[in-house]
């Protein structure tokens, strides 16, 4: 039997024992999203996070994935299939949506990131998906560069005005 090298980046389908982890590193995005959005994202709540990982684990339409470093968590993606079926104006879409991905802060600019999207895109290909998509806060530019560097490109402004 061969043991893995603790200290190797691990990528892997989140498991429901995984749950608390994915809670934890959902915290840092979470803050940091509230803190730009105000009222729109919530302060984080650890144990609705966890209750909501623990169902996302068991949804077939869902991806979860957890990266390891010397056996920790260190990040995790989460992404959801959208499929729109043909209309009279746009053709049949399906896409793996990427909803949350967040790498801790001391482990960043080491891979973890790029390793979390490689697994969703092998993950959309595997679902015979058309696209990976999402959407990105318009301040956060060092989320643009990342998503720059994996090859994701704009192809869509949102807009809004507060009444
Ligand atoms: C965005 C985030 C997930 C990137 O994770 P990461 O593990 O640091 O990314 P990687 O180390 O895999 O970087 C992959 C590539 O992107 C580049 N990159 C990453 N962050 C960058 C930044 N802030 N500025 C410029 N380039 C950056 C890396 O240099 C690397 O490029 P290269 O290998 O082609 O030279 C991480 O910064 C994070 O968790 N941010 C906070 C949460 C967040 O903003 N999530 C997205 C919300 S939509």
């Amino acid at each position: 039997m061969t043991t893995p090298h603790l200290d190797r980046l691990h990528v892997q389908v989140a498991r429901r024992m995984d749950a608390p982890a994915l809670a934890a590193l959902n915290q840092v995005v979470q803050q940091m999203h509230h803190e730009w959005s105000g009222n729109e994202y919530l302060p984080p709540d650890p144990r609705a996070a966890e209750d909501f990982f623990l169902a996302k684990v068991a949804d077939a339409s869902a991806v979860v994935l957890v990266a390891f470093r010397t056996g920790h968590p260190v990040g995790f993606l989460y992404a959801q299939e959208m499929h729109r079926p043909p209309n009279p104006f746009t053709s049949e879409l399906r896409v793996l949506y990427v909803e949350q991905v967040v790498v801790l802060p001391e482990k960043r600019r080491s891979g973890v990131g790029r390793a979390l999207f490689h697994a969703a895109e092998r993950a959309a290909r595997a679902r015979g998906l058309d696209e990976v998509r999402l959407e990105t806060a318009a301040v956060n530019a060092s989320a643009q560069a990342f998503f720059d560097r994996l090859g994701y490109s704009p192809y869509s402004v949102r807009l809004r005005k507060g009444m």
